[in-house]
């Protein structure tokens, strides 16, 4: 199977973190999130003793929240120690609402507005990663409207490829996000935040891209922040305190996907950073990572219910589900392969199907070209697998569909940490 917490039962039923799908399917109907808890944690605890050894009390993982966001998801990274990289006020909402300690919260994003500011401000979170020039100068008025001195973190852009898809590539110099190196206008950017009075420059950030497996992308990443940092010292007499190189480590989609060895990757880095530092003659700064796929995208795997069985003689056939694009866009937006399999069943006579979802457009498919029973039919009950990252927090309403409830999975018991949403929650915010 892809993943260990996957399996199946002797009489063929899939299992997902221990516990039967198609009975969790019974008892919360479909289309159903499943979170796998214990695993969620076991990925924070990964890359929690990896930085130890690695780093020693150096470091801190964040979690992406963006990879999937709610109030029992913050619980969990308040329990095992982790900070949180968050982009927006419902980011932040949401962890505090779950208890999670503003200090440890870091606020990113590129399009933050002045009541974004305020209200992060007025939450205490710990630090901002500021995105470009106009952030800068408004924080730095709202911190001293304040009469707070505001820590935060440059976001710059190194110039890297990571070698991942477009729309997740963010390392390179024309990207959206922060203040590119190479141009010089980040070396400004930081003489700009040094000459703020309300802020506490504590470092830099850089984040290259998701769904990263190259070798040395991260490796390659801090050979140019260390040499930016080296041009800071020498220009500025400025010092990096902390590093943050942003999130990325892939994850296993199919058995074709490559298995990252993410401790291995750190230990690797860690030596690569000693290394650099010592040739640059600069202290080994503070490292932060945001890893926000590879702590939950195994952890999830998302339960329909087959509606309809197209089967067209010489063409291509569908198999069309309760859900769709709207609790999982990744197909419709970057091509993104899963795995699928019948919950009920090992196949035996199979054939290749289209999954499709309800939504009213052909372009509506979860995923093409998947083998299944060949007698498949309405009825059944089907899973696709690692959908813990950017299902959930990337769903919609199109067509007027409620989400689907996320239940969690932990220590052989369940609970629903996401309610379904039902028909007047559709209409809760209408006149
Ligand atoms: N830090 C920053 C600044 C980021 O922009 C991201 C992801 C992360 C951390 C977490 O990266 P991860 O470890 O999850 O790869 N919706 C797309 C992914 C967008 C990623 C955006 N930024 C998808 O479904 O593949």
């Amino acid at each position: 199977m892809l993943s260990s917490n996957i399996t199946r039962d002797p009489g063929g039923a899939l299992r997902f973190a221990g516990q039967s799908v198609p009975e969790l399917a019974r008892l919360y109907g479909t289309p159903l999130y499943l979170m796998d808890e214990d695993r969620i944690r076991f990925n924070c605890r990964l890359y929690l003793d990896a930085f130890r050894s690695a780093f020693g009390d150096a470091a801190l993982p964040l979690y992406a929240g963006k990879a999937c966001a709610f109030k029992q998801m913050y619980r969990i990274m308040a329990e095992e120690g982790m900070g949180v990289d968050a982009v927006s006020r419902g980011e932040i909402y949401t962890a505090l609402k779950a208890g999670f300690p503003a200090e440890r919260i870091w606020f990113h994003g590129d399009g933050k507005t002045d009541e974004d500011i305020c209200y992060a401000l007025d939450s205490g979170v710990g630090f901002f990663v500021v995105d470009g020039f106009e952030e800068l100068e408004a924080l730095n008025r709202e911190a001293g409207a304040r009469g707070v001195r505001q820590k935060i973190l440059l976001r710059v852009t190194p110039g890297i490829d990571p070698h991942t898809y477009e729309a997740v590539n963010t390392g390179r110099v024309d990207v959206k996000f922060g203040v590119p190196i190479g141009t010089g206008q980040a070396y400004d950017f930081v003489r700009a935040a040094l000459a703020c009075s309300h802020i506490e420059l504590c470092g830099l950030h850089c984040h290259v891209g998701s769904m990263v497996f190259d070798e040395s992308v991260f490796e390659d990443t801090a050979d140019v922040m260390f040499a930016f940092m080296r041009e800071l010292k020498d220009g500025l007499g400025y010092v990096t305190g902390t590093l943050d190189l942003g999130g990325g480590y892939g994850t296993r989609y199919t058995e074709a996907d490559k298995q990252a060895d993410i401790p291995g990757r750190i230990a690797f880095l860690a030596a690569h950073m000693r290394a650099l530092a010592a040739k640059t003659g600069l202290p080994m700064p503070f490292i932060l990572m945001e890893p926000g796929r590879s702590i939950v995208a195994d952890a999830g795997l998302t339960v329909y219910t087959v509606s309809a069985v197209k089967r067209i003689e010489g063409f291509k056939s569908h198999v069309i589900v309760d859900g769709g694009m709207t609790d999982n866009p990744r197909y419709c937006l970057y091509r993104a392969h899963y795995t699928v399999l019948h919950a009920e069943r090992e196949a035996g006579e199979t054939a290749v199907f289209d999954l499709a979802g309800r939504c009213c457009e052909s372009g509506d498919i979860l995923q093409p070209a998947v083998t299944l029973p060949a007698d498949i039919k309405r009825g059944d009950l089907v899973a696709v697998c690692t959908t813990g990252a950017y299902n959930y927090s990337m769903a919609s309403n199109y067509n007027r569909l409620g989400r689907p409830p996320v239940v969690m999975l932990r220590g052989g018991e369940r609970f629903v940490a996401v309610r379904r949403e039902g028909l007047d929650e559709l209409c809760a915010l209408d006149e």
